[in-house]
């Protein structure tokens, strides 16, 4: 969950680290800090700030203020923090120090034992500072260089120490131009540039500076300096390490222009939906998605497809259902992945198991997928992030091709999975031979137009914009829809939620009779999913009872459809699109209005309270 970069080498080591952390932020904002080693002091200079909302500003700050001459070229490491151990406070921050201040460690993950770990620690005499499962992890560095051992000896050792998910950075007063490194299902990835090194969390940090990337593999231990580095496994034997080819501009990762990342990705869409889909099916029908490395003989076999996820990216799992059942006509599931992992697992012989995560690291999805993996089943990730955790623990990876979401409200990462999972789901009916040459031909159409729509819709942004402004005041929302709409409405009312911090509740518009209708009253807004598909008669009717109860009822509808407009209080207009495909359209709108709730007011749409973007605990 929390971001951590590395530089030795370069001249200006503590502002570079502040910028790489400035591309990390979206991982945590909770808290920020540096560590400098100064070679001449024989010390290590440490910068820290909790500041709501503005740490790395503050630290610029600081460090403005700062002789920075004293520690050029030297190894440094910072941090960026989403809090789990220990309140977002500057005591908390990384990096953290031994008792003598000789190492400091930053870590992202979670270390399991750091309880038994720390009263041992403490039984020995350590003092501790900080209430973060990390501090343990500079005093057992501290214990095991005391008897003479060395640094990278030291770091393979706590492989063996400590449990749970880790990828940690630390320096040493005494070596100050080698940064060591480890890591345990959390990523890290090494780069090398001319005359310095880096090490990160994400690759967003180190594409401005190098593409000549390596990943840090499960249970190995890096050694990092100026010249080049090593990589060591468990019992400190050296490997070869594995380069990574990026496709990403460090443009892509920055604001373009747009008041927030939010917008910007919001506006990126269409683009997002287009590299999606582009080459992975065409006019006459066919698919081809080799870079599965699936072959169709053993997707013919699939009888069922069970789905998992987390947040949007379950309710995208929610829509590769319907498209599933409708195109490959074999039955699907959608599971939440932090009950599905505590339940206990029958999953039938012939399953194909789908796990679906923008960044390919969430916690509760990936142990479902692994779990999934333990029992023979065929599996895939789905996943914007290349060489993720999930893309090495499936059988078959597919990337949505979205590019760097920073705003951590998902918004072209949804469209992009929306659109994979429609692609898979034809992919899957071909295997199956399960639609006739028309019925590909049609739905090949239908799903290679949606980008066209995805920008007419984007064209309209202003017409939702208006419409939001006229209930920023509101608190109670419900979002109705039914069948592919139910989805859209879990998406939007998951939106306003997460930006506006306002309640918003999501029902399948049939399931209000059975108890919430009892909560609709005059000042309730039903946002209403009422685009033209085989139950618009029916929703049609849900919306009367919402309106004879007093609500009054917002509806994303076909654009030019004069009977719906007249039938609700405000619209947002949308393209006609088929209704397994609709969701890509539908969730537009709402995402813009929530966007336009949460400005109006006055959040911070990139950054919501309580959130990060990427969710390795659970
Ligand atoms: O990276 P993942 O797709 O696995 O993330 C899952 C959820 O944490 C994520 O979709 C979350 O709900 C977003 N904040 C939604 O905007």
């Amino acid at each position: 969950m929390c971001g951590i970069i590395g530089i030795t080498g370069a001249q200006s080591v503590a502002s570079q680290l502040l910028e790489a952390l400035s591309l990390l932020e979206y991982r945590g904002y909770d808290s920020a800090g540096i560590a400098v080693v100064e070679k001449e002091s024989g010390s290590i200079f440490r910068l820290r700030a909790a500041e709501q909302g503005g740490s790395l500003h503050h630290l610029i700050g600081s460090l403005g203020k700062a002789d920075t001459s004293r520690f050029e070229y030297c190894a440094g490491i910072g941090h960026t923090r989403w809090a789990t151990h220990g309140a977002p406070t500057t005591v908390n921050a990384h990096p953290h120090f031994d008792c003598g201040s000789s190492i400091a460690v930053v870590h992202n993950g979670i270390i399991e034992n750091h309880h038994q770990l720390a009263s041992d620690l403490r039984a020995r005499g350590h003092v501790f500072s900080s209430e973060t499962d990390t501090e343990v992890i500079a005093h057992l560095l501290e214990e095991e260089t005391a008897d003479g051992r060395t640094m990278k000896d030291a770091v393979v050792s706590l492989l063996t120490t400590l449990r749970g998910a880790f990828a940690l950075a630390c320096i040493h007063k005494d070596f100050p131009e080698t940064i060591y490194a480890a890591r345990r299902t959390s990523p890290l990835v090494i780069g090398m540039a001319d005359s310095s090194c880096l090490l990160a969390s994400d690759v967003a940090a180190l594409v401005e500076t190098t593409r000549n990337l390596f990943e840090l593999g499960d249970d190995q231990v890096a050694e990092v300096t100026p010249i080049g580095f090593k990589v060591y496994d468990q019992l400190g034997v050296e490997m070869t390490p594995k380069p990574i080819k990026v496709g990403w501009s460090i443009e892509a990762a920055r604001k373009g222009g747009f008041a927030d990342y939010m917008s910007k990705e919001i506006n990126e869409q269409q683009v997002a939906v287009a590299e999606t889909i582009l080459g992975r099916l065409n006019e006459s029908g066919d698919s081809e998605l080799e870079e599965l490395e699936i072959d169709e003989a053993s997707l013919s076999k699939v009888e069922k497809v069970l789905l998992v996820a987390c947040g949007s990216s379950y309710h995208a799992a929610l829509v590769g259902r319907h498209a599933i059942e409708a195109w490959a006509k074999i039955p699907a599931e959608v599971d939440i992945a932090s009950e599905m992992r505590y339940r206990p697992m029958r999953i039938q012989e012939n399953t194909l198991v789908i796990a679906i995560s923008q960044s390919g690291e969430t916690t509760d999805t990936y142990h479902a997928l692994k779990q999934a993996r333990s029992q023979g089943v065929l599996t895939i990730a789905m996943t914007n992030v290349v060489g993720s955790l999930m893309s090495r623990e499936a059988d078959g990876v597919l990337y949505t091709r979205a590019g760097p979401e920073i705003g951590v409200a998902s918004t072209k990462c949804h469209l992009a999975q929306l659109s994979l999972l429609e692609c898979l789901a034809f992919h899957l009916a071909g295997a199956k031979s399960a639609l006739s040459g028309s019925e590909k031909a049609a739905i090949a159409g239908d799903i290679m137009n949606l980008p066209k729509l995805v920008e007419k819709t984007l064209a309209r942004q202003d017409q939702y914009h208006k419409v939001a402004e006229r209930y920023s005041e509101f608190r109670d929302f419900y979002y109705l829809g039914r069948r592919s709409g139910f989805p859209i409405a879990l998406e939007g009312a998951l939106k306003l939620k997460e930006l506006a911090y306002v309640r918003a509740e999501a029902y399948p518009a049939g399931e209000m009779k059975h108890g919430p209708i009892s909560l609709i009253e005059p000042g309730s807004i039903v946002v209403v999913v009422a685009k033209r598909s085989s139950l618009w008669e029916k929703i049609m009717a849900n919306v009367e009872e919402m309106k004879a109860r007093g609500a009054t009822v917002i509806a994303v509808i076909d654009e030019d459809d004069e009977e719906s407009a007249s039938l609700v209080d405000d619209v947002l207009e949308t393209p006609a699109v088929t209704e397994i495909c609709s969701p890509v359209i539908g969730v537009i709108p709402l995402q813009t209005f929530a966007y336009s709730i949460a400005k109006a007011r006055g959040h911070d749409v990139d950054r919501p309270r309580n959130l990060a973007k990427v969710v390795t605990v659970e």
